[in-house]
């Protein structure tokens, strides 16, 4: 069976080739950011996404075909897809950023830093009968959390309340879903490796015995770079 990959990159393996990679619409978005962090975040993301997903396709990376309609208002700031393609995840926080790509079902990853905001999150964050005794703890129900919002396609317009999902000290796994008994037997989750002070889960939809692999993109990301 062929493996779910999550490729992996730090904000150091942005280069001046990687824009060449992205069309029209991501150039405009790109350079809409005002802070150098955020858009060396987005490009990676991008920049991964067309270079993982084109041998996957057989074209090049700038034509790997690309849509990002929100549902609610149609800007291309929603869920990455290809229409009939891989599905496919992005996070990014701090200096990670995470490209999960499946040739299975529908997928999500949430990466995040650990960071004094988690503390003041937990209001919405928590379900009644859940409870973080620390930052760690908070930033464990969130990525859980995260991951199964992106994996639907909900994002936060679904408070994470309505989801219930095992304490950090446990291997990830819904447990509940507000209105959507369907879905806890569903989701396979994974806690990944982002390293230290960093928090990632991957949810995936429907394929519990797809293999999950976490590789290293800068290999992928240095066959763009200027000689
Ligand atoms: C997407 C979201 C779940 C994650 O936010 P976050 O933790 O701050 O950021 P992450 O880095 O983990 O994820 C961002 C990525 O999620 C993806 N994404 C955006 N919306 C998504 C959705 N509804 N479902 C799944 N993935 C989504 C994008 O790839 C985005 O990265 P990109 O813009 O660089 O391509 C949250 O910001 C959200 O729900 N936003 C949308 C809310 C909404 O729909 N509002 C209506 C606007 S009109």
């Amino acid at each position: 069976m062929e493996p779910v990959t999550v490729w992996w990159a730090r904000r150091e393996a942005a280069h001046p080739g990687l824009p060449a990679l992205l069309d029209t619409v991501e150039r405009a978005r790109r350079d809409r950011y005002l802070r150098a962090e955020d858009r060396d975040r987005f490009t990676l993301g991008v920049a991964i996404t067309r270079l993982a997903l084109a041998p996957l396709l057989g074209v090049a990376p700038e034509q790997v075909p690309l849509t990002r309609a929100c549902a609610d208002c149609g800007d291309p700031h929603g869920p990455p897809r290809v229409p009939g393609g891989p599905h496919l995840s992005v996070s990014h926080s701090g200096d990670r950023v995470a490209v999960a790509i499946s040739p299975h079902g529908p997928l999500g990853v949430d990466v995040e830093q650990a960071t004094a905001r988690m503390a003041d999150v937990s209001g919405h964050l928590l379900a009644p009968d859940e409870s973080a005794a620390d930052e760690r703890a908070l930033l464990a129900y969130w990525t859980r959390k995260e991951a199964l919002l992106k994996a639907t396609g909900d994002g936060l317009r679904i408070p994470l309340t309505n989801l219930h999902v095992t304490p950090p000290e446990m291997a990830p796994r819904l447990l509940t879903w507000k209105n959507r008994p369907d879905l806890p037997p569903r989701f396979t989750m994974r806690s990944l490796d982002a390293g230290p002070a960093y928090t990632a889960c991957l949810a995936l939809l429907d394929h519990p015995d797809a293999p999950i692999e976490e590789r290293p993109a800068a290999p992928l990301l240095t066959t763009t770079a200027p000689r």
